[in-house]
């Protein structure tokens, strides 16, 4: 038999980390087993998730553009995945497949084993509306915040999220920030402004209470102009890299049988590889 193999499927794939991460816990763990990048174009999503059995995968990630398409290639979907509508892992469990969105459960972990005290707050400020705020909405949901804004450029995409998850989340305009700031215990950042050479959000974070904490899904650079902001009004701040590192862990133990750990080593390796 060959050895077990995963994959990630994205179009285009080639800037992808998670061969890295996967291989790193592979080796760790002494595994026979290997991590791939597939290049699946739009139109080939279906016909490749139909056959990843048959191709002699154990199941992978799917990656940007294929996070909605997905669902509705899987026999059968999580709670959460279907919450999203969008899913990033997929696995084969008896014949059939399977989908997951483990980018909620990256957002947990990685505020978990930064900053546990996140989970005490009950007011989060969610700046962003595409796939990554949604993600970051469920995690906030199941951590059992009271109230949950999103705020968006384009407003209309906000309120669409608020729609679809209902209360306790609510929905508006990015104009808003300088109103919802200061009511937030948590700050996240889910847009891909400050991303690379992308113009950062503009912030007053004089309204933000001080004790509030900030979160970034961007990790390039990993010091974002927004987690320094809020860094210079004294709040707590944890970056975007460790989500990224956190959602492949319960993918690895379903193709691999083992719960691989985050270690500050892992951290080092892929912030070396990303060049931060
Ligand atoms: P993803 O799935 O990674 O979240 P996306 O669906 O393209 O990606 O969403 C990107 C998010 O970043 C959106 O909320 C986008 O705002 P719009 O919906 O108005 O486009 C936000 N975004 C990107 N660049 C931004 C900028 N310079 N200022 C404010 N928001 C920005």
């Amino acid at each position: 038999m060959n050895p077990p193999t995963a994959f990630i499927a994205g179009w285009p794939v080639a800037h992808s980390r998670s061969p890295l991460i996967h291989r790193f816990w592979l080796a760790q763990h002494g595994i026979d087993g290997d991590y791939v990048r597939a290049p699946v174009a739009p139109e080939g999503l279906d016909a490749f998730l139909a056959t990843i059995g048959a191709a002699g995968y154990v199941g992978g990630n799917v990656t940007v553009p294929h996070k909605q398409a997905a669902l509705q290639s899987c026999d059968e979907v999580t709670a959460t995945a279907r919450r999203l509508g969008a899913v990033n892992t997929v696995w084969l469990d008896g014949g059939r497949l399977w989908g997951d969105n483990t980018d909620v459960h990256g957002f947990a972990a990685n505020l978990d084993a930064r900053l546990p005290r996140w989970r005490n707050g009950a007011a989060a400020l969610v700046i962003g509306a595409g796939g990554a705020s949604r993600s970051v909405v469920g995690a906030l949901l199941e951590a059992g915040f009271a109230d949950i804004v999103v705020l968006n450029r384009t407003a209309e995409r906000a309120h669409a999220i608020a729609a679809d998850f209902g209360s306790p989340v609510r929905g508006g305009a990015l104009q808003r920030l300088a109103d919802e700031l200061g009511a937030a215990d948590l700050v996240v950042n889910a847009t891909a402004a400050g991303m690379g050479d992308a113009a950062a959000l503009e912030i007053d974070w004089r309204a933000a209470r001080p004790d509030a904490i900030a979160t970034d899904i961007v990790y390039v650079p990993l010091r974002t102009a927004f987690l320094r902001g809020a860094a210079a009004r004294g709040l707590a701040v944890v970056d975007g890299l460790g989500m990224l590192l956190h959602q492949a862990v319960p993918g690895f133990e379903r193709w691999f049988g083992v719960r691989p750990v985050v270690s500050d080593e892992l951290r080092r390796r892929v912030a070396a590889d990303i060049g931060v």
